[in-house]
């Protein structure tokens, strides 16, 4: 989709559809709205006066051949209550907007900014707003619903903004926009089109279109570097494992600044290995490397958007298999670290390769690291589809984390990982079991798991098992992956 910034008066602008937005409760049109209403002659005050326009968040007002407009349709989309308004419904109205005139055919767009919000970040919002809308999963079909894609927005804002500021955001709106639908279109890859292998190949596709360094260790050299943690997961599968690293080296790095490793589970199908899943919502395992994708694509706008500080995504990628030569519940097997690990489920296997790209993330000068991994069913029955849930091992770091978060507008939330939770997983053969001796806390056992990797380096685990995927479609966003985490790593790297 082609972005652009259109400096016209509004009412002059020849679109096919101009869209902009409406406050709840504003009882009469004002500012940009009111200057339409006049051009329109008084059209938008009727309507709000008959009630039919009442600005409710994403309530959809279109109107055709408005009086006094450039624009063939007008399209009118419900913001919410003023004092509730932030970039994250911007973003959204933008993406609704999209998706409801692209059913209708439309394939040109302008979307007109209010008085409040034209500047770089309302413009960032709109851009990104528009291409999230945008992604759609149906890859696969040979015969598309509505052929119809969006192919122009541009952006207006009226009278007496800077031009520079609105380009400017734009630019970083499409850029981390982007980067979000390359995650979204990693994670919507069935595991037949995206095995290790293959995400190995789009890394480095990626990484060569972007300007950035890359290096994929195959099984042997994983072995060689004795990560028994990852081996023992993929060697039930017949395809081989990978470690993907990808690096961002700034010129202007200065010494003793924070290295930011960007840790992410990219198991590209799991299915529970020996210890099986249940074949009811299987399929839905593809997503299961949702957190390498994220990293992918964090790292991928970071290119584009240079921060000061080094990045390394270090994503360790493998299919979880039953078969022949699978791991079996019992199992001891040696980290990279060191440690052993009973292995007493085989599901519980994100954690073991995380335990070795955490490892190996450290040893390439990794000083602070974040980790985002579809880890557990149950931050699910915690958090539901809402919130990330947050562990870690340094309040300080984690602190920084959700501020991001929330400047992102991404919801996360902290969970606990006290010392108490060590005791969990002690084993009676080896340094540490797999999984917690008991039924509770699911989801801090397996961050207590990957904790005992990260020794003293700032660590953050983001666990996305809940907010990876959107099982029902919203007016602003497809069903399907979400590229959660994405929006926070990029502020987290630009504001370190
Ligand atoms: N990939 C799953 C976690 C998951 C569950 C992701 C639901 C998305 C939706 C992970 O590997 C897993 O199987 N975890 C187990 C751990 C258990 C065996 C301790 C789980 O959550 O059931
Ligand atoms: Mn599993
Ligand atoms: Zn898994």
């Amino acid at each position: 989709m082609h972005l652009s910034y259109d400096s016209r008066v509004p009412a002059r602008i020849d679109t096919p559809v101009l869209v902009t937005y409406v406050f709840e409760k504003e009882g009469r049109v004002e500012g940009t709205l009111a200057q339409l209403d006049q051009a329109a002659q008084g059209k938008l005050s009727r309507l709000v006066e008959s009630g039919e326009l009442t600005g409710k968040t994403l309530e959809m007002t279109l109107l055709h051949d408005p009086p006094g407009l450039s624009a063939g349709r007008l399209l009118l989309v419900g913001a919410g209550k003023p004092e509730k308004f932030d970039g994250t419904i911007l973003r959204r109205v933008a993406g609704a907007a999209l998706r409801s005139l692209r059913a209708k055919g439309v394939t040109r767009m302008t979307f007109l900014l209010r008085e409040g919000e034209r500047n770089a970040a309302g413009a960032e919002a709109v851009a990104e707003g528009l291409l999230l809308g945008s992604f759609d999963s149906d890859f696969y079909k040979t015969e598309k619903k509505n052929g119809k894609t969006m192919e122009s927005a541009a952006l207006a804002a009226g009278e007496g903004t800077s031009a520079a500021q609105i380009e400017e955001g734009i630019a970083r709106g499409r850029v981390i926009g982007e980067a979000q639908n390359f995650t979204r279109t990693l994670v919507n890859e069935p595991s037949n089109r995206l095995t290790p292998r293959m995400l190995a190949d789009r890394a480095e596709q990626m990484a060569r279109e972007a300007g950035l360094a890359v290096e994929v260790l195959d099984e042997n050299r994983i072995a060689e570097l004795k990560m028994g943690a990852l081996l023992s997961v993929a060697q039930g599968s017949a395809e081989p494992p990978r470690m993907i690293i990808v690096t961002y080296s700034p010129q202007n790095a200065k010494p003793g600044a924070p290295v930011l490793g960007l840790v992410g589970k990219a198991v590209t199908f799991d299915t529970g290995g020996i210890s099986i899943k249940p074949s009811e919502g299987m399929e839905k395992m593809k997503y299961d490397m949702a957190g390498g994708a994220a990293m992918l694509g964090a790292i991928k706008a970071l290119a584009a958007l240079k921060p000061a500080i080094k990045v390394m995504a270090v994503i360790p990628a493998t299919e979880n298999m039953p078969g022949g030569k699978a791991q079996k519940p019992g199992d001891v097997q040696f980290a990279m670290s060191g440690k052993s690990i009973e292995v007493l489920n085989t599901d519980a296997e994100g954690r073991l390769i995380l335990a070795d790209a955490v490892t190996y993330a450290k040893k390439l000068g990794c000083t602070h690291l974040v980790d985002a991994a579809t880890l557990t069913g149950a931050i699910v029955i915690a958090l539901s589809n809402i919130n990330v849930g947050v562990f870690t091992n340094s309040d300080e770091w984690q602190s920084k984390v959700l501020a991001s978060a929330r400047r992102a507008g991404e919801k996360m939330w902290p969970m606990p990982l006290d010392d108490d939770y060590r005791d969990l997983i002690k084993s009676t053969i080896a340094d540490m079991q797999n999984i917690g001796s008991g039924r509770g806390g699911g989801a801090s056992v397996g961050a207590a798991f990957i904790r005992e990797f990260t020794d003293d380096t700032p660590w953050v685990h983001l666990d996305i098992a809940g907010t990876a995927w959107l099982d029902e479609q919203k007016p602003y966003a497809a069903k399907g992956p979400t590229g959660v985490a994405v929006r926070t790593l990029v502020d987290l790297a630009m504001s370190l």
